[in-house]
């Protein structure tokens, strides 16, 4: 497998956050590929297999879900660090898919011991949540269900956070202590359904641990202690690359609460999902569309329930990268990367995908809110009810006739295009280190301290 071939001259001994600052899906997975050839390890601290990071090599396209972007280069150490859940089924087929395109995976992996199991009760568990959500129409007769992935995530922190019924990867490496473990798992999980009325398939302790066994078995070559792994790596001076699954309006904090997911997707996530302390980020870049997609429920100011909705859906080709559900999509809302971009210490921002935006006549972002009083605010509102009910307030821009997709510096983009970008800058007062044309690494247009890069 080709390295990548961005600069490797250039290697500040700086560790990177990369994160993402709307509803996700803004392109992590390709800065992540684009900046490991600076780093040493990319650590994944969050999440779990709800997330899908496209990267793109030559005619090669790889969806990564459990696996850190940087598994695609040969050079890094992936780690998968104790804030993610790990759901062992996915992340073995995803190893083998590789394994089978010739990807390396071995001693570049290593696993939290800590990290928290997706079983498969979890996923029945979000499925049959979401169908009762939806199911109990509230007072005005809406759907109340999240629109999760259905990947188990909730539920898994929800027993983090219970901890008796919670299970680690290290307990998938403990035979008997697990067998005993699941079945009083199933005793109790049992109890809580029949009483819960949801419908979900019965538990069997024995054929689930018998399954869970043949996959600790799988991924224990990889298990660790990631933390003292990450601190000794940081003390032989290399340089970690942080990668942000899911993205900041996402945060179960600092996000569109309750229409959040269940980890803290942040930068803030980083020091309780790695043990590395907060001190140790230098440098944290901001991803973000140049313009708004969601996936799910909840509020979205800026929404295009319309044409230009359909039309940047179409351009983009916004459908999601783990479910295939088309994305909600609309105009930038720097209101909120301004909110994002506070709550993550964002040093510098790439803008994505702003060859989506060709041909449009005009272009609209959302530089303020009105409320429901008449009043005006340019603060964001992590809460989803009162959001619901704001009126984006628009600047307008020129837009550009001519595709950019083959632009390769800046100053290749048209006039407008330009224009949009150093609006970008001055709206959310921070410098673009990078904007990106297309999914190939050759089109990423960089600031001259970043050297290009070849697909
Ligand atoms: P992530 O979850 O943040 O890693 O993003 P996803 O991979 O889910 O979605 C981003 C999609 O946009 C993927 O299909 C990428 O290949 C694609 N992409 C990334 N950058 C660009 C870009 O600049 N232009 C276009 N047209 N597509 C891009
Ligand atoms: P990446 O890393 C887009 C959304 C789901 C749902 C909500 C809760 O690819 O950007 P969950 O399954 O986590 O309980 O779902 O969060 N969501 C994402 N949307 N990209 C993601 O990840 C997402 N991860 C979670 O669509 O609305
Ligand atoms: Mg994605």
């Amino acid at each position: 497998m080709a390295d990548n071939q961005c600069g490797s001259d250039l290697r500040p001994s700086q560790n990177t956050a990369v994160v993402g600052l709307q509803w996700g899906d803004e392109g992590k997975g390709k800065v992540v590929d684009f900046l490991t050839s600076r780093h040493d390890v990319v650590v994944r601290y969050n999440g779990g297999a709800n997330a899908g990071h496209t990267v793109v090599i030559g005619d090669q396209r790889y969806a990564l879900h459990l696996l850190p972007s940087g598994i695609l280069s040969e050079h890094i150490v992936n780690v998968i660090g104790n804030g993610v859940v790990v759901d062992p089924e996915v992340l073995v087929d995803e190893i083998d898919a590789l394994v089978d395109r010739g990807i390396t995976v071995s001693d570049n992996l290593r696993i939290s011991d800590r990290a928290h199991v997706v079983m498969p009760y979890h996923k029945d568990h979000d499925a049959a949540f979401e169908a009762l959500l939806a199911g109990a129409k509230s007072a005005g007769g809406d759907d109340r269900s999240i629109g999760t992935t259905k990947r188990g995530i909730g539920p898994t922190y929800a027993d983090k956070v219970l901890r008796s019924t919670a299970l680690r990867v290290g307990d998938l490496l403990k035979p008997d202590y697990l067998r005993s473990k699941i079945r009083m798992i199933c005793d109790v999980r049992g109890a809580e359904m029949q009483a819960l009325k949801l419908d979900v398939p019965p538990l069997n302790p024995e054929k689930l641990t018998d399954q869970a066994l043949v996959l600790g078995q799988r991924i224990q070559p990889y298990v660790t202690d990631t933390v003292y792994w990450l601190h000794d790596a940081r003390n032989a001076g290399k340089s970690i690359l942080f990668e942000g699954a899911n993205a900041c309006l996402l945060d179960i904090d600092h996000g569109t609460y309750p229409f959040v997911t269940s980890s803290n997707c942040s930068t803030l996530g980083i020091p309780a999902g790695t043990g590395l302390p907060g001190k140790c980020i230098d440098k944290a870049v901001g991803i973000m569309k140049a313009y708004c997609t969601r996936v799910g429920g909840g509020p979205f100011p800026t929404e295009q329930t319309n044409a230009t909705g359909d039309r940047i859906r179409e351009r983009g080709q916004e459908y999601g990268t783990t479910t295939g559900r088309p994305r909600r999509c609309g105009w930038l809302d720097v209101v909120a990367i301004r909110y994002t971009s506070m709550i993550c210490g964002v040093t510098s921002l790439a803008v994505m995908l702003l060859d989506v935006l060709s041909t449009f006549s005009e272009l609209k972002i959302c530089t303020y809110y009105r409320l429901p009083d008449g009043s005006t605010t340019d603060r964001f509102i992590p809460d989803a009810d009162r959001l619901s009910q704001v009126e984006p307030v628009y600047e307008t821009l020129p837009g550009w006739d001519e595709e950019i997709d083959e632009a390769r510096i800046r100053d290749d983009l048209p006039e407008n295009a330009q224009q949009y970008v150093h609006r970008l800058e001055e709206l959310i007062e921070l410098p673009v280190e990078i904007v990106s044309v297309g999914p190939k690494r050759s089109q990423t247009l960089v600031n001259p301290s970043l050297a290009p890069c070849q697909d």
